[in-house]
């Protein structure tokens, strides 16, 4: 009946909701592929979630394939990590609604992203942008994923699905159905800034395409947008406590380690003591280096969408297998027709 032990299993997923950038490849997509290797991966489009803002019927799919290419693109492996749209699998929905009755409103009050997101105009946002972080704990839930790798802005979401899986452990009378996920720790590059604002998160919805370098950016492009980086006008530090109160150039810096696999003391180590004249030109060298076979193998993916929604079909076969049965044990635990 219930399970004292988990395999281990890594979920996760991406909204479909505006071009990915050098941000969500360093945070997400490359620390994506290096799971893979170890971990039984379930990385989907996150496409009910992304309607909880408005989203156009007639680009809405295309949008959903794009997420798809930029994942096969970074290195996934769809023999190894089953990619799918979310919407593909209707337990993730089912679950949520089984969920909502578990979750409780005060602790939906605490959530900051709905107070970002919503802004001034509350009672203007869907019910569902409020009951998102409750979807999202079916998503991993659902799965009984173990390790759920996550920014910085998705931890509380994360904490969430942990009272979810306890409050429903507990309340049912059934230790350990659900596993307590673990959010797995990222390295250097969870945290790219804009190339315009070293305070802000690099970010798709930032009205200047001059703050991020773009997964579909060409290479001139990418070398014209780290010329124009925002920076200060000292020499780089030799030390990384000499990074402090630089937020322009900490990014550079944490950029070229993370796309190099240096640690940013390595990269000082390097260029301590050189301006930005110096040390750009080599960012922007490494940076097209990395980022320009992703750009071209999106491309390819995306000149072939039957091949895409091929790998997202088997991706969504193997991922109802996987939920399905976990989705039946919660119906018949929570005492649903016909009965335990
Ligand atoms: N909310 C996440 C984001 O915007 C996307 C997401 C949806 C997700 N469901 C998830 C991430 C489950 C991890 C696990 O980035």
């Amino acid at each position: 009946m219930t399970e004292p032990t988990h395999s281990q299993r890594v979920l996760s997923g991406v909204q479909p909701s505006g071009a990915l950038h050098l941000g969500n490849y360093l945070g997400a997509l490359k620390k994506f592929t290096a799971l893979q290797e170890t971990y039984d991966c379930y990385l989907f489009v996150a496409d009910l979630h992304a309607i909880t803002v408005w989203q156009e019927p007639a680009k809405l799919a295309d949008q959903t394939r794009e997420i798809a290419a930029a994942y096969l693109a970074a290195g996934l492996d769809p023999k190894r990590a089953a990619i799918f749209p979310q919407s593909a699998v209707r337990a993730h929905a089912e679950l949520a609604w089984i969920f909502n009755c578990t979750a409780r409103l005060g602790w939906l009050d605490r959530m900051t992203q709905f107070k970002e997101k919503s802004g001034k105009h509350k009672e203007r946002s869907s019910v569902g942008l409020y009951t998102y972080p409750v979807l999202q704990a079916a998503d991993i839930l659902v799965y009984k994923a173990t390790h759920v790798p996550v920014g910085e802005d998705q931890k509380q979401h994360l904490e969430l699905t942990r009272d979810i899986a306890g409050k429903f452990n507990t309340d049912f009378d059934a230790p350990d159905f659900f596993p307590i996920p673990e959010p797995l720790i990222q390295g250097p590059g969870a945290r790219v800034m804009s190339l315009r604002d070293g305070s802000a998160k690099m970010s798709k919805s930032d009205p200047s395409d001059q703050s991020r370098i773009n997964l579909t950016d060409t290479a001139d492009e990418i070398l014209q947008k780290i010329k124009r980086a925002k920076t200060d006008p000292e020499p780089l530090p030799e030390t990384i406590e000499g990074l402090t109160d630089r937020p322009e150039a900490d990014n550079l810096v944490g950029i070229y380690a993370a796309l190099t696999g240096e640690t940013k003391a390595q990269v000082l180590e390097r260029f301590g003591g050189q301006g930005f004249g110096a040390f750009k030109p080599a960012l922007a060298e490494v940076t097209v280096a990395a980022m320009t076979p992703v750009g071209d193998a999106m491309r390819r993916y995306l000149a072939d969408p039957a091949e895409i929604d091929r790998i997202l079909a088997a991706g969504a076969e193997r991922a109802n297998a996987a939920a399905e049965p976990t989705l039946a044990e919660v119906k018949r635990i929570v005492g649903f027709w016909p009965g335990r």
